[in-house]
């Protein structure tokens, strides 16, 4: 047990795949996952584990923004000896030729601040995605055919910009997606010499003021979810 995860050290299974919405960490395990076990539900931030195709796996709710997913993260690797996290949510679109429902694999996160930020001071840190971990989901998203980017996205602090010439900055220098966790999960796996990566569904769209329609949602966060555990386990 540590201060925000309740399972026993045992119940926790070195790959770990991380949605920041909890009840989407109980859907993902009911539909994915043989023999699902409930391992963790303090503050209502459910982790599930169970197997898929023989291997042991967790889903453990990260929290919105990257202070609660680095609880998380942090608690997984230090504690429970979490080896491979692969972030998986949805983000805002931000280029024309990426769609709804098309699928993101994050080669790096940029940020204007992070829980790491402190310890960087005036670097300019640039955090980045395990590569065995993100041509392995570049190679199953093909195979399934989901159409897919690859390439940089935004972590942002905040969903509601005040402002919107980070968001243009980010648009112009070829971002393909806003989310609010990913660059912290690659800097604390880089910190820990762990493996990261963050698998995204484009739920919205900036430019398009798009959004997925509730129905549709299912669907296309399976895509994602599978893409994720055919990457952790190539
Ligand atoms: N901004 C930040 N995070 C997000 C968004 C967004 O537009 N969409 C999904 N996650």
């Amino acid at each position: 047990m540590t201060v925000h995860i309740g399972a026993k050290p045992d119940q926790i299974a070195q790959t770990v795949l991380m949605p920041g919405d909890p009840y989407r960490a109980r859907w993902a395990a009911e539909t994915f996952l043989e023999g699902a076990e409930l391992v963790n539900e303090v503050r209502g931030m459910l982790g599930f584990t169970g197997t898929w195709k023989g291997n042991r796996v967790t889903i453990q709710g990260s929290g919105m923004g990257m202070p609660s997913l680095s609880i998380y993260a942090n608690e997984l690797i230090r504690d429970y000896d979490a080896q491979t996290l692969i972030r998986i949510g949805s983000c805002g679109g931000m280029q024309p030729h990426v769609g709804i429902r098309d699928v993101i694999v994050a080669m790096t996160a940029s940020t204007i601040t992070s829980p790491s930020s402190g310890i960087f001071r005036e670097m300019n840190y640039a955090p980045c995605a395990d590569y065995g971990l993100l041509a392995a989901a570049v190679r199953a998203a093909e195979a399934r055919g989901t159409k897919t980017h690859v390439g940089g996205i935004y972590s942002s602090d905040v969903f509601y910009a005040e402002r919107p010439d980070l968001d243009e900055q980010m648009v112009r220098h070829g971002i393909l997606g806003v989310e609010m966790e990913a660059a912290e999960l690659y800097t604390l796996a880089a910190r820990h010499k762990r493996r990261a990566l963050a698998v995204l569904t484009v739920s919205d769209h900036l430019q398009t003021g798009e959004a997925l329609p509730a129905e549709d949602r299912e669907k296309s966060f399976g895509d994602m979810v599978e893409i994720a555990l055919e990457a952790a386990f190539a």
